[in-house]
Formats: C-alpha cells, structure tokens, sequence
C-alpha cells in the first residue's frame, strides 16, 4: 500500500494535485500540457508523505501570523525550521524578506521536491535548502526561527524536546522563535487512541514546553478555521506562538 492511502475518504491524489495546481497558478506558474498526469503519475509511485501539506500548498499562511509585520520590518537570519513544501518561504521572499537571509530546512526532501514540482521553480530555490536527519546547524546561526505545524506531528518526545533545544541553540540571545501548531480547543481532554495530529498539547501545555526549553513566556493566540477533513476538527485549534530566547 502506497501513502496515498492516506488520502481521507472523497479526496483523491488527482483531485488534490489538480486543486493544488489551480491555487498555484494564482501566483502566475504556467504549466504544460499533460503536467496533471505526469505529476499524477510520479506521486502515485512515490507517494505523499503528508497528504495535508498538498491540500494546502499554494496558500501560505505565514503573514497571518500575529508576529509577521515584525518579521518583515526586522530581517536578520531566518531558519524555517521544517519547511516542507516551502509556501511560507516563498510568501516571505514575494513580500520583500532578503532571499540571502533564509534558510529553509527539512528533514527529508519529499516535501521540498513537491513544491518545487508545483511552483516549478527549482533554479531561484535549491539553494536556500538544507536537508538532513541530523540538525546541521550551529549555535548562535539565526536571529529568527520559524516552526510552522511541525510540532503537532512530532510524536515522540525525545524528538519534540530535541526539536525545541535546536531552535533555542541555533538563536542567538534575544532572537525570536515564532509559529504555529495545532492544539486542543480549551477544556478538551484527548483520548488516547484518536485519530488525528500525533502531538496535540493545550496552550498551557505548550507555554510550559516552550517556556521549559529556556525561551521566554511565549505569547500564544488561538484562531479556529482548522480544516473538516482534519479528524475530531471541532476539538482542534490553532496555536500561533512568539516567544525568545532569553538573554543572560
Ligand atoms: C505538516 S508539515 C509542515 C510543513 C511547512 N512548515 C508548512 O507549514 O507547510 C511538517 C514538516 O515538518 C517536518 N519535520 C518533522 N519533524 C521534524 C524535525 N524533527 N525536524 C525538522 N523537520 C521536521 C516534516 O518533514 C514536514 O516537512
């Protein structure tokens, strides 16, 4: 079984690669004749790691984030901690950020590679990726870090704790960590063994992992609008997150 299994009931591959496209070509990409079936084609071979990263390609949501006036006044070097497809990186540059302060970094390529396929543009953004299973960087590389629902798919905890260490080395005293995950609607305890986002913390939760890590107190804003096809959506939120790494 491929991992386009994983397509919820009613949403197929072609469906989503073609919808995909439509919202791509918004941004001025032109595609071939015959480049549906020829995308169609290779991922059904290889598959979709996050089937929901291509339900949402093409609509970035990096400058709705609260903190983003702030990010695109400020510049300094931005790492977009698990950039997936980076959308967000691409908004960042068509809103004026400098292209030479990003780095856009992933743990595996699949992601990458469907976004280039879509905006087919790999010329102008090879060269702001780094992919590795290890965190390559060093401490200190960033003023700003970027996490963008990476941490609600991160279940192992080890992970999670190793995600947040890196972020808060690789910034230097005073830089900036802000985000967004998926979390729980107040007042809703989850119970084990349902379906949906692997790792889905309470805001206090979140606070106190980010606040644990040697950040300081974040601020976090709750937004609805989780999408249907996310299983138990109704219990589901938005967190978006500001914190920094405090000075000595
Ligand atoms: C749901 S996608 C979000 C991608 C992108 N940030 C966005 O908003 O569209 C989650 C991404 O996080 C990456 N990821 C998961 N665990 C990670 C880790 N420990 N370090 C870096 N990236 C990770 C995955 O490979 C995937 O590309």
């Amino acid at each position: 079984m491929t991992r386009t299994a994983r397509f919820l009931p009613g949403k197929t591959l072609p469906d989503a690669l073609g919808a995909a496209m439509k919202r791509i070509n918004a941004y001025g990409v032109i595609y071939p004749d015959g480049y549906h079936q020829v995308l169609v084609e290779k991922y059904s071979h290889g598959g979709v790691r996050y089937p929901h990263i291509l339900m949402i390609i093409g609509e970035p949501r990096i400058h709705r984030h609260f903190f983003y006036p702030h990010v695109i006044g400020k510049a300094g070097r931005l790492l977009d901690y698990g950039c997936g497809t980076a959308d967000n990186v691409r908004q960042l540059i068509r809103d004026g950020f400098p292209r030479e302060q990003i780095t856009a970094f992933d743990i595996n390529r699949e992601s990458i590679d469907l976004g280039i396929d879509l905006y087919r543009d790999r010329e102008q953004m090879e060269d702001l990726f780094v992919v590795s299973e290890k965190f390559p960087f060093g401490i200190e590389e960033f003023d700003i870090v970027y996490s963008a629902s990476v941490i609600h798919v991160i279940a192992d905890e080890t992970e999670f704790n190793n995600y947040l260490a890196n972020a808060h080395s690789a910034l230097r005293p005073g830089g900036v960590l802000f985000g967004s995950t998926l979390g729980l609607v107040d007042g809703v305890v989850r119970s084990p063994g349902n379906r949906g986002p692997p790792r889905l913390m309470t805001k206090k939760q979140l606070a106190d992992s980010l606040a644990g890590t040697e950040f300081s107190r974040p601020d976090i804003v709750t937004r609805g609008g989780v999408p249907e096809y996310v299983p138990h959506h109704e219990n589901i939120c938005v967190f978006e997150f500001y914190t920094k790494k405090q000075t000595l």
